[in-house]
């Protein structure tokens, strides 16, 4: 059974960033409520109100993986370990965005998905097969006709934005060859819930998946997790193994029965869990903003540092305005001289110069600190501070 435990106010589209601010319309559509379900069975957490794909995946997508060092060695880094272990004859990735992963394998044994047209066009002009265009069933069998042995699929951040999770795993387990892996990874839920980080949730994210769930999940295909990685990116990410149940080439490792224990001592199984992460969200709120405001009422000057469709989050169910936030900085180029959605506050290129005679910065990308703080380590050194609300509202 569904049922809702968080409730984040109406909220834009988070990745639609507009070249001149307007204030969105509910009867146009433009703003739509925002809030998170516990099924009771699945263990799911899904959004209940959800966006079609098109309206959000369309030839204007603004996030690319590349942006981010991080990112960037993450997939470096995995892909190293996929070539050692898993030896792929074919790799396909789902959701290959600007080709951050793929870009360290060879073109031939490389096959992209990716339904963003201006995404698609980047890594097809870097010569890799790419199939620009949903992941769905009649999309696995136009590739299984023209590519045979698909052995290792990957998919980060991308599975939890597509609808039908039902017809997302049994497209994979239709595509896999018998002895194929698939390797998913996606902001873990306990991670969520720990640092109290509710701007997990936009649009787009139309699921948070816990270990319990995707282990759920998987079955009804024939699938089953053979290990499980916790990863720093996006927050706190698992990167999940899995493989078909009848494939003896690889062992049950004990990260997977260690990861379910952790989630079950957790409580990620009792709906009273849940319902204890939305008063900790509405806590949160409520002290971020009085954070926020007792700096302006000192007459501080505020901006923000990453402009991310989770900062769009907050900004959103917290009611920070321009009022508090004078501008954004970030480095993505689709995203420069637009406007935060749903808010008057405009977003510069990133440039150290914006940052002087700045006091106080709230970090919109709070999952990318350590790089920041590296990167800004003199605005730190001449007393400059940040403002983060995970794991609770507190200036830094
Ligand atoms: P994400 O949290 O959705 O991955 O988005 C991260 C955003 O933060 C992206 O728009 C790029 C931006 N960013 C900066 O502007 N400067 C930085 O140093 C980093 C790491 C990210």
């Amino acid at each position: 059974m569904n049922k809702k435990f968080l409730d984040l106010g109406y909220q834009p589209l988070a990745n639609k960033y507009l070249k001149s601010y307007k204030r969105l319309s509910l009867k146009k559509g433009e703003l739509f409520k925002l809030s998170v379900n516990f099924n009771t069975e699945t263990k799911l957490v899904s959004l209940l109100k959800k966006i079609p794909d098109k309206k959000m995946f369309d030839g204007e997508y603004p996030y690319k993986s590349s942006m981010s060092k991080t990112m960037l060695n993450s997939f470096k880094k995995l892909s190293i370990k996929i070539k050692r272990k898993f030896k792929p004859k074919l790799f396909l990735e789902i959701g290959s965005n600007d080709g951050a992963l793929i870009q360290n394998f060879s073109k031939d044994n490389v096959v992209c998905v990716e339904p963003c047209s201006n995404l698609a066009k980047i890594t097809k002009k870097k010569g890799y097969t790419t199939f620009n265009d949903y992941w769905n069933l009649s999309l696995a069998k136009k590739i299984k006709s023209k590519l045979n042995n698909i052995d290792v699929i990957y998919s980060a951040n991308t599975l939890t934005h597509i609808n039908n999770l039902d017809d997302v795993f049994k497209s994979i387990s239709y595509l896999l060859d018998k002895n194929g892996i698939l390797i998913i990874e996606d902001p873990s839920f306990l991670e969520c819930i720990k640092k109290v980080s509710y701007d997990q949730f936009y649009n787009e994210h139309l699921y948070v998946f816990s270990a319990l769930a995707v282990k759920h999940l998987i079955k009804k295909y024939d699938l089953i997790i053979f290990d499980i990685e916790n990863l720093s990116t996006h927050g706190g990410s698992l990167r999940y193994y899995i493989k078909k149940s009848n494939n003896k080439k690889f062992k049950v490792k004990k990260s997977v029965s260690i990861q379910l224990t952790k989630e079950i001592k957790f409580g990620l199984h009792k709906l009273s869990t849940y319902q204890k992460f939305g008063k900790s969200a509405a806590k949160s709120k409520h002290n971020l903003v009085r954070i926020l405001k007792n700096l302006k009422k000192n007459d501080h000057k505020i901006i923000g540092y990453g402009a991310t469709a989770k900062a769009t989050t907050v900004l959103n169910y917290c009611g920070i305005d321009e009022n508090i936030i004078d501008y954004f900085v970030d480095t993505t180029p689709d995203k420069i001289n637009k406007f935060m959605p749903g808010k008057a506050i405009k977003i510069y290129k990133y440039n150290k110069k914006l940052l002087n005679h700045i006091n106080y910065i709230f970090l919109g990308a709070w999952n990318f600190k350590d790089e920041i703080f590296k990167k800004e380590r003199l605005f730190i050194k001449r007393g400059g501070k940040f403002i983060t609300h995970v794991p609770y509202p507190r200036i830094l």
